[in-house]
């Protein structure tokens, strides 16, 4: 049986945080969905189809896309998704008690829901600091991004 995982986020922008979750399941499983969900209780700064791209470029920039599917998902409840493809597992990174007091609900419901179990993995420390809403304020005020992202948002937000 393939083992399949769902990466699931808002990914607005992918930062390297993401990047090292995707990557280190990527290792550890046949298939990795990366998977960009719209989620209504955020302003988003990119269009789906935008961070899909960019998700699509900066696994390929670091040489991981070889199991790696990126899509799209905003109808609907995201084990759907999981039950469509076959895949038995969401991964989540967890950066802090905050991470863990949001994610622990909803890594419940998606087990009732669908029998779709939720992995936590923890990030690298240097990447612990790093979120997209951070990237997002820091961009929209001028400053410099580059330690927080792939090469390919990079040059996206300094294009736009
Ligand atoms: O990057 P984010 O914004 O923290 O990601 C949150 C996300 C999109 C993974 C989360 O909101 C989610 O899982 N949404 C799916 C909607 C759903 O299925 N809800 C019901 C069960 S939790």
């Amino acid at each position: 049986m393939n083992r399949i995982a769902v990466v699931p986020g808002s990914f607005d922008p992918v930062t390297l945080g993401h990047l090292d979750v995707i990557e280190r399941a990527a290792r550890l499983f046949d298939e990795v969905h990366v998977v960009v969900v719209h989620n209504p209780d955020k302003n988003a700064m990119l269009p789906i189809a935008q961070r899909v791209s960019l998700i699509e470029r900066s696994v390929a920039d670091a040489g991981i896309g070889a199991n790696v599917t990126v899509a799209s998902w905003s109808v609907g409840l995201l084990v759907d998704y999981c039950t469509d493809v076959g895949a038995q597992v969401l991964i989540k990174g967890i950066r802090s008690q905050v991470d863990v007091a949001y994610e622990t609900p909803m890594a419940i419901v998606n087990r009732h829901l669908a029998e779709v179990e939720t992995i936590f993995m923890l990030p690298d420390p240097s990447h612990a600091h790093v979120s997209s809403s951070l990237v997002r304020q820091v961009a929209a005020l001028g400053g410099d991004v580059e330690p927080y992202v792939p090469r390919a948002v990079y040059e996206y937000l300094q294009e736009t």
